[in-house]
């Protein structure tokens, strides 16, 4: 076993830096990914329950990006891609690679309408993913071979390096850290989230190819974590859940309104699967999610301002970790004091 740490959020924080920013409206959070300009480098991710034709155009209107799910009928989804694009939104949308003879028929009766495609599997560094991503980017059909790829999920240098090699435009990073994810306990598998992003991100950076660090973003503080640490976007999920532009009706539980939010492999149609590894739940109702995209860019922006980064680039090369112990993260979180008014 190696010697050597591995981090999570938690386990560190960025150090303060000097600074001549005077207003953090000087911050600039937007980035190019894979040729689309983001106002903000976060994803809405491509789960059931978070992005369906609603949330993908929400978070283009926002200067964010979404992906498309896929977990219902294609000729729906279809139907729902050719709306977005003639609406001059650029979709992205997901393929899993149980049946790649059918995902490449979908990706043909599409391909002149989306933007990319983004190969949806669990275990990423898998033989699977590089064939389809051989079938797409070797079509050719159409436009097929031109579209954005991304592919995922892995979570080391060798995943990252598989992929990249296999022809992916883009990666993504992230093993059981997700909030509904049961894989850690499950199978025992994973890689702490921000080592995981420090060591896809060194190899990303050689290779001039962005990686998402997608899952386990509680607060807009492991946002900046793991853009510090080298993301060119962060995917989320749980922190969107329930909002209104996310699919699926809201009902009441004891008077109080709820949405669902599941793991999606935490239901039948991983049909292939013997385990499920992601639970299936309910969070309360949170109104329209662009004051969370707007907290979440705020957060982003004080922490660039306390590195003195004015751009996601300089933030990269400013930021520093340290190691920070258990009792830290107590004294990180807030404390009530107990105001004595009169001692007698
Ligand atoms: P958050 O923490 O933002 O994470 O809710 C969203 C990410 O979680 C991943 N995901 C899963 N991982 N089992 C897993 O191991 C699952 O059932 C599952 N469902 C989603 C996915 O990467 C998503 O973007």
């Amino acid at each position: 076993m190696p010697s050597e740490y591995y981090y999570t959020f938690d386990d560190v924080l960025i150090t303060p830096a000097y600074s001549e920013i005077e207003s953090r409206q000087d911050i600039d959070t937007s980035t190019d990914f894979l040729g689309l300009p983001l106002k903000i480098p976060i994803i809405s991710a491509n789960m059931d329950y978070i992005t369906g034709p609603k949330m993908l155009a929400t978070m283009h209107s926002l200067g964010g990006l979404g992906i498309l799910h896929r977990f219902y009928p294609w000729d729906q989804q279809k139907d729902d891609i050719i709306a977005l694009y003639e609406q001059d939104i650029s979709v992205i949308f997901s393929v899993g690679v149980r049946d790649l003879k059918e995902t490449l028929e979908h990706v043909k009766e599409v391909s002149q309408y989306v933007y990319g495609i983004c190969i949806d599997v669990a275990h990423g560094h898998h033989k699977k993913v590089a064939d389809l991503i051989e079938l797409i980017k070797g079509s050719v059909e159409g436009s097929i071979s031109d579209k954005k790829v991304i592919a995922g999920n892995v979570a080391t240098l060798e995943g990252v390096d598989f992929l990249y090699q296999s022809g992916a435009d883009a990666i993504k990073v992230g093993i059981g850290n997700g909030s509904v994810c049961t894989t850690r306990t499950v199978a025992g598998i994973g890689v702490p989230q921000l080592s995981a992003i420090l060591e896809c991100a060194a190899m990303s950076d050689e290779m001039k190819i962005p990686i998402i660090a997608d899952g386990g973003i509680r607060h807009s503080g492991d946002l900046a974590k793991a853009i510090a640490a080298g993301a060119n976007m962060v995917m989320i999920g749980n922190l969107f859940a329930g909002t209104d532009e996310t699919p699926g009706g809201t009902f009441f539980i004891n008077n109080k309104q709820f949405k669902r939010y599941r793991g999606q492999a935490s239901f039948g149609s991983n049909g292939d699967r013997y385990v499920k590894e992601g639970i299936d739940g309910v969070v309360p109702v949170k109104g329209p999610v662009a004051p969370i995209l707007h907290q979440l860019q705020a957060g982003l922006r004080s922490s660039m301002s306390y590195v003195g980064a004015r751009t996601i680039e300089e933030f990269q090369i400013k930021a520093k970790f340290v190691e920070v112990s258990s009792h830290t993260l107590m004294e990180n979180s807030t404390r009530v004091t107990e105001v004595i008014l009169d001692a007698e």
